[in-house]
């Protein structure tokens, strides 16, 4: 009986050294494509990626990157079992190179992991999955830096006519954004989202240019007149109507916030995915700190967290918004143990330490603990808690708009522990960089009232009630 020969590639379809059979290896590239989009199609793809009988190194690394960027506890153990399959079989350079990246995430050095990424796009800059996965990686782990510069690294590389490069175009405008290049960022996200409309990393980061510059009118704008593109249909969605609520909520539309926070944010059905319900944990702290009643929804948010709370130290920023989630729906006892599990984290001695003990000693811990105090009305420990640390947030990961809500409590707490001088500095140097923030101008506006300089504090008022009308204008 003869051996039948499977058909082997190469290479991929960005021309990089890849092991497999020639239909493996296009499944990989439509795998590709699809996380490009955020589409749901892609879980499925990568599933069928790593079969048995047809063995694809970089599907099951593939695999395994999926699982680890969902930064779930209990997705953990699906990686731990891709990771060993990619172990065991024969690899290349560049397949060996991920497979190292991927050991060191496991490993709980998410920051080894990024440099492994770093190291391999030097050397094979048009691996687009490595760019993707790289960009999530210095997200999570707040490197804003390497947002931008990873992508310009590699951008010359890459063919200027593909569609893959106007996704890779997409992920440089946040990176940008996250840098604060508001202007390039804008521009380079904008020409992405022309090449492609679905590219729903490429909306978000335009609409973090906006966020950031208090541009809210146009941010609304601009996220309604492309609802078809993201509002449905993606594994994204979550996100970016989030960003909508947090616009409606500068346009004074409470309501309507939360009513979107009904719908796309969280709900009976949605779900239980750690990078969704910290969205829903951030807006409903925000109404927090504005004392707006939000009913039985951090009751429901908090049981949906339960499930993703370990024992297991994993990723902070998740177990941050957990505690945020438990300390609104009041349930102290429950949000102090995660607190003394952090604790234990940072305290314990690991013969190396991980990326995730570093967060938490440096930012996850004290913020946790700030929150805890807000909702006992501690506001003196709040700032104790959060002054300090107040430059280095960036460092437990995510995006300016999402730590914004630390920055905003300490502001809440200084101004309600009578702190005046401090309050006001913090909302003057928001003010000094988006002029047209409602909520740094409210806030300014109570601080002078405080202090008893009335007419400063109606210029203040006036101001953001102007603004709030502009906003609001556009959202009708
Ligand atoms: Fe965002």
């Amino acid at each position: 009986m003869t051996a039948t020969t499977v058909p082997t590639r190469t290479v991929d379809a960005d021309g990089n050294p890849i092991s497999g059979s020639t239909e493996g290896v296009a499944r990989y590239d439509r795998a590709v494509d699809l996380l490009l989009r955020y589409h749901p199609d892609v879980v499925g793809a990568v599933e069928g990626l790593a079969t048995a009988d047809d063995p694809l190194p970089m599907g099951q690394a593939f695999v395994a990157y999926l699982y680890l960027t969902s930064t779930d506890v209990p997705d953990v153990a699906g990686a731990r079992e891709a990771a060993a399959a990619l172990d065991a079989l024969p690899l290349n350079e560049r397949e060996t190179a991920h497979a190292a990246a991927i050991d060191a995430w496991l490993d709980g050095r998410w920051d080894t992991a990024a440099r492994t990424l770093d190291d391999l796009l030097v050397r094979w800059p048009t691996d687009t999955l490595a760019l993707q996965i790289g960009h999530i990686l210095d997200f999570f782990v707040g490197d804003a830096g390497n947002l931008r510069d990873r992508i310009g690294r590699s951008l010359p590389s890459l063919d200027p006519d593909s569609s893959r490069t106007g996704f890779v175009r997409g992920l440089q405008s946040f990176g940008l954004e996250e840098s604060g290049h508001y202007e390039q960022a804008e521009s380079v996200g904008l020409e992405a989202v022309g090449r492609n409309p679905d590219d729903v990393w490429g909306i978000h980061a335009v609409v973090h240019t906006y966020e950031m510059q208090g541009r809210i009118d146009e941010g609304i704008r601009f996220l309604r007149a492309r609802e078809s593109d993201w509002g449905s249909g993606n594994l994204f969605t979550t996100h970016n109507w989030w960003h909508l609520a947090l616009y409606l909520l500068e346009a004074g539309r409470v309501d309507e916030a939360l009513a979107i926070y009904d719908a796309e944010v969280h709900n009976d059905e949605s779900a239980r995915v750690s990078l969704a319900m910290l969205d829903g944990s951030a807006l409903l702290w925000r109404l927090t700190l504005d004392d707006v009643d939000t009913g039985d929804r951090y009751a429901k948010l908090a049981r949906a967290w339960e499930s993703q709370i370990a024992d297991e130290p994993w990723y902070v920023f998740n177990d941050f918004h957990a505690v945020v989630a438990l300390c609104g729906a009041g349930r102290i006892d429950d949000a102090r143990a995660v607190i003394e599990r952090l604790a234990r984290d940072v305290d314990a001695a690991p013969v190396e330490p991980g990326t995730n003990r570093a967060m938490t000693a440096e930012v996850g811990l004290p913020a946790s603990r700030a929150v805890l105090a807000y909702v006992e009305g501690r506001h003196d420990d709040v700032v104790g808690d959060l002054l300090p640390i107040r430059r280095v947030v960036n460092r437990f990961g995510g995006s300016h708009a999402q730590r914004d809500l630390v920055q905003r409590t300490l502001t809440e707490s200084a101004i309600r522990s009578g702190r005046l001088d401090l309050a006001r500095a913090l909302l003057d140097e928001r003010i000094s960089l988006r002029d047209t923030s409602v909520y740094g101008l409210l806030g300014r506006a109570r601080v002078l009232s405080a202090r008893g300089d009335t007419d400063a504090a109606h210029a203040a008022e006036e101001a953001a009630r102007a603004n709030r009308a502009r906003f609001g204008a556009a959202a009708s």
